[in-house]
C-alpha cells in the first residue's frame, strides 16, 4: 500500500504521515550507528596498522582516488551509504543461504559426511571440543590461526 501511494501520490513519501515518520526515526537510528562504527573504526586505525584488519570498511576506508594519490576515495557520507547498502544487501541473503545449506545437509547425512572430511582435511583440529582460543590459533593452516587481531594479544 505504502509503495503504491508513493508511485501514485505526488510528494506522498514526504507526508509526515505515522509510516513516514517511523521510517525516518529508524533510518536516522541506523545511520547514526553506522556513524558510530565508521568513527570507532577511524579511532582504531590510528592505533593499529590498517593490514591487520581484515573487514570491508577498513578497504573502503584505505581507499584512495586513483587520480589524487593520498585523498580518501570515499567522504563519510558515501562510507555511511555504502555500509547501510552492504548491510542490507549481505543480511537477509547470508542468513538464508546458510539456513538453507543447513537445511539441506540435516536431510542429506552423506553430503554431512563428505563436508566433514573436507573440513578434517583443510581446517586442521582443534575446532570442536576442547582447545582454547590460543591453542586453536596456534595450530598452523587454521583459518583462526590466520585472522589478524589488533588489541595486543598474540595471533
Ligand atoms: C549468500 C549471500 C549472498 C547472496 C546469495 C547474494 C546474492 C546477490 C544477488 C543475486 C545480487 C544481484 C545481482 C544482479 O542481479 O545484478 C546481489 C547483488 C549485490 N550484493 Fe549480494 N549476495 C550475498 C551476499 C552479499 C553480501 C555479504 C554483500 C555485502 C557485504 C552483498 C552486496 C551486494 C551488492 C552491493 C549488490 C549490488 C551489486 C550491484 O548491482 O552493483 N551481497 N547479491
Amino acid at each position: 500500500m505504502q509503495v503504491l501511494l508513493e508511485m501514485y501520490v505526488p510528494y506522498y513519501a514526504h507526508l509526515p504521515t505515522p509510516g513516514n515518520r517511523a521510517l525516518a526515526r529508524e533510518l536516522a537510528l541506523l545511520q547514526h550507528t553506522v556513524d558510530n562504527v565508521i568513527a570507532f573504526k577511524r579511532a582504531r586505525l590510528k592505533q593499529c596498522d590498517a593490514s591487520s584488519e581484515g573487514d570491508l570498511l577498513t578497504q573502503l576506508m584505505q581507499a584512495e582516488d586513483a587520480h589524487s594519490p593520498g585523498k580518501p576515495l570515499f567522504s563519510d557520507r558515501e562510507l555511511r551509504d555504502n555500509t547501510l547498502t552492504f548491510m542490507a544487501a549481505g543480511h537477509e541473503t547470508t542468513s538464508t543461504a546458510l539456513s538453507w545449506a543447513l537445511y539441506l545437509l540435516a536431510q542429506h547425512p552423506s553430503v554431512v559426511a563428505t563436508l566433514r572430511q573436507e573440513i578434517a582435511t583443510h581446517l586442521q583440529p582443534p575446532l570442536e571440543g576442547s582447545g582454547s582460543e590460543g591453542e586453536v590459533r596456534s595450530q598452523p593452516g587454521t583459518r583462526a590461526n590466520n585472522q589478524p587481531l589488533c588489541d595486543g594479544r598474540a595471533a
